[in-house]
């Protein structure tokens, strides 16, 4: 027997239908806001990753599934969306006519992590994408959307919004020297990871999870008290605005990101019901990226939902979804089928979700099969009643029946589940 590959899932079932839900809620949240779907590719160049989400960070030193094609080029299982859609935003040209440009992706991410509770190595994002504007109005509105589509998902209750401001160019070059200063007198104390990245990345010393490099990092500078001018005025203006909208959100100074292309507002929805891989959501501004790979001077803000991760919340929640179809047709005799076949087309062109059983068994049979499909509804084709032109068709939950005229099933029906 084959098994499948270590961190990647079979999604199936129940479960199954509650990514339909959500990849439904989603798409009507992002284009109620006014972004249109972007379908991007699940392969890309490496360099794309490497340069745009850096090659410091945990994803590109030792997460990303690369390999060499039959041509030599080495290629990259995207393991997020942002840096393909800069990428595509550049390659088509779509700063042209310049403006502000709004995209959403769904698919699959793959990333070579320890898979745990909530971590996969493929995982699926829903994600949006901002380009052409540096106004804070415009990161108020990208959480603002964040925000009411776990709204319209029902599950608030278990999320907190949490944003930072990571600073740009300008003032986080001091920033990093003041807090490696800090952090130096302090390196044999860290675990082996953060005294690798106080020389490449010494920022995620911040976000580290080891208890002894957490007590260190308390009374460590933050970037937040050593904003620019201009970051902090962006800061500020960017909870007015959140306050305006209605948003509840804490301000976290620990907020750093696992990629390298932020700057300014960052921000994660994170939840304590999943252990420990607690954001369900996350995203910010990166302004240079699009002038990293290769394009004009765009700035950009956005975010990524991961789905796998929703989907588990919702599931503890219990919204009663199940699996179920409409009608389950039970057919007397293979006789009749030239009579019955088009009664069940009509009725799955109506838009019903209707099943049979292919082999024609047992009447009893049959209704086994009907329940195990959870039909709402059995239809009897018998051979009188089909002489008189009507069916029987009884409510499977509450076992009442009635017989119906085959040209008034599908109103019977709609009353009948109104
Ligand atoms: P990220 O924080 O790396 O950001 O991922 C976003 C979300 O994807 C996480 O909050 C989490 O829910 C989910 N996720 C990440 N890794 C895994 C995993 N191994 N298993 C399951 N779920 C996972 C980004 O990817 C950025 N591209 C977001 C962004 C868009 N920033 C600006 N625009």
């Amino acid at each position: 027997m084959f098994r499948k590959v270590k961190g990647f899932r079979d999604i199936f079932g129940v479960e199954a239908n509650y990514w339909g839900l959500v990849e439904d809620i989603a798409k009507r949240a992002f284009r109620s806001f006014g972004f249109s779907e972007f379908k991007l590719p699940i392969l890309e160049r490496v360099e794309v990753f490497d340069r745009g989400i850096g090659s410091s960070t945990d994803i590109v030193e030792k997460e990303m599934f690369v390999f060499k094609d039959r041509n030599e080029e080495i290629l990259a299982l995207r393991p997020e969306g942002t840096a393909s859609l800069v990428r595509a935003y550049i390659e088509n040209n779509l700063n042209n006519p310049p403006g502000v440009k709004k995209y959403y992706y769904y698919g699959p991410m793959f990333r070579r992590e320890r898979p745990q509770k909530g971590r996969f190595r493929q995982f699926y994002q829903l994600g949006v994408e901002v380009f052409g504007s540096t106004s804070p109005l415009t990161d108020a509105d990208v959480i603002n959307l964040l925000y009411s589509f776990f709204e319209k998902c029902d599950i608030l209750e278990y999320l907190t919004l949490e944003i930072n401001s990571v600073g740009c160019p300008v003032c986080r070059p001091s920033y990093r020297d003041k807090l490696v200063d800090y952090l130096g007198d302090k390196k044999e104390l860290l675990c082996g990871d953060c005294q690798r990245r106080l020389h490449t990345n010494p920022l995620r010393i911040l976000d580290c999870k080891v208890e002894s490099c957490k007590s260190i990092t308390s009374l460590a500078p933050l970037m937040i008290d050593n904003l620019c001018g201009e970051c902090n005025e962006h800061f500020n203006d960017t909870k007015k605005y959140l306050d305006f909208m209605g948003i509840k959100y804490v301000v976290n100074p620990k907020i750093v990101r696992g990629l390298d292309y932020y700057v300014r507002t960052a921000f994660e929805m994170t939840t304590d019901v999943l252990g420990a891989s607690s954001a369900v959501g996350a995203g910010g501004r990166y302004d240079g990226l699009v002038k990293t790979l290769g394009g004009p001077d765009v700035p950009g803000i956005g975010f990524a939902i991961g789905v796998d991760r929703l989907v588990d919340i919702m599931m503890q929640k219990d919204f009663g979804l199940k699996e179920q179809i409409d009608l389950f047709a039970v057919i007397f005799d293979k006789e009749s089928l030239d009579n019955v076949l088009p009664v069940i087309n009509k009725l799955r062109k109506d838009g019903f979700s209707v099943e049979f059983d292919y082999e024609t068994s047992s009447i009893k049979s049959q209704m086994k099969k009907s329940d195990r499909l959870n039909a709402r509804f059995a239809i009897f084709f018998g051979e009188d009643e089909l002489k008189k032109g009507v069916v029987t068709i009884k409510n499977m939950k509450n076992s009442t029946q009635n017989e119906v005229e085959i040209e008034k099933i599908a109103e019977y029906l709609k009353a009948q589940t109104a």
